[in-house]
């Protein structure tokens, strides 16, 4: 089977072109991380892991550095991660100060027998396992500052333009992985958790069927377990497109809000959808690289 890593860098209204090229680059960067970690030695899980780290690096990003801003003016962020082999998975809430959270959940599904730490416990696991967290504050940026200024003047949420990030992965044998990042809403109350750090909401993997990572409006993905519904969608006999396309539209229709979702079938088999106006995406497979953030739109470059 071909290897393929699909990535996704949030799903919003985003109107700003050259915000649009900025993400663009950046998922297609992720993507071809993803796929080297993946080409040259590394799991399925180490490259999904790779790929999302790539994206908590970036600024554009709503995730790691660059984080959308808490009430309190502090980024608090979520992530998770899952492999399908045996259906192990590890996520973070509420951590702050953690330069690559899919890092920490990585973690957490490595070397504990827990499936989510929080808040103060998770940074303390954090330390034990030498990851030293950054300096307080060190991942809010001046553009989440403003971002969180405008927002409390109009209750615009600014950060609908910004995204959580994800990828998901399959390797040769069919292995697949799935992870999700995300400094989730701007404006949100201290202590608030995403879909993003919900196994069956933000993330899932099954080598049996697929795996999903999602993005969007958190608390409607929670209440609909996003990802799980496409998983069974597919279970059903769906192709990983037409699940995750009926199921994002199907949680839109019934929830009256937006999301978007990337999938790979367990044939290796891609699916992407968004409600949102827009979702920067992107992939490898073999020497091509797959990319898109418009509706119906996707371009093909040579790697
Ligand atoms: N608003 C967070 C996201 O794009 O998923
Ligand atoms: N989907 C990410 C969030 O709402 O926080």
């Amino acid at each position: 089977m071909e290897p393929v890593i699909l990535v996704h860098g949030g799903a919003g209204a985003i109107s700003d072109d050259a915000k649009a090229q900025e993400l663009l680059a950046g998922v297609k960067g992720a993507a071809k991380t993803g796929y080297k970690v993946l080409t040259s030695g590394g799991g399925v899980v180490d490259a999904v892991e790779a790929a999302v780290r790539s994206m908590e690096d970036e600024e554009i990003f709503n995730a790691g550095l660059g984080s959308v801003l808490n009430l309190e003016g502090e980024v608090e962020m979520d992530a998770s991660i899952m492999v399908g082999s045996d259906l192990s998975a590890g996520a973070v809430t509420v951590v702050k100060d953690i330069k690559n959270p899919i890092s920490l959940a990585r973690l957490v599904m490595d070397k504990t027998d827990h499936v989510l730490l929080a808040a103060e416990g998770a940074k303390k696991f954090a330390q034990l396992h030498k990851v030293v967290p950054l300096q307080p504050g060190a991942l809010v940026t001046d553009a989440s500052k403003k971002a969180l200024a405008k927002w409390r003047e109009k209750q615009v949420e600014a950060s609908a333009e910004l995204g959580t990030v994800g990828a998901v992965g399959i390797d040769s044998d069919g292995g697949l992985a799935a992870a999700t990042s995300t400094g989730g809403r701007q404006g949100k109350l201290a202590g608030r958790s995403s879909d993003t750090c919900m196994i069956g909401s933000g993330t899932y993997a099954d080598d049996n069927i697929g795996a999903v990572s999602t993005t969007g409006h958190g608390e409607t993905i929670a209440k609909f377990c996003l990802a799980h519904s496409i998983i069974k969608a597919m279970e059903r006999g769906q192709s990983a497109e037409e699940a995750t396309q009926n199921c994002v539209e199907l949680m839109t229709k019934r929830l009256n809000n937006t999301a978007g979702a990337i999938t790979l079938s367990n044939r290796g088999e891609v699916g992407v959808a968004f409600s949102t106006n827009r979702m920067s995406w992107a992939y490898q497979k073999g020497d091509h690289l797959y990319f898109g953030i418009d509706k119906n739109e996707r371009h093909i470059e040579k790697v």
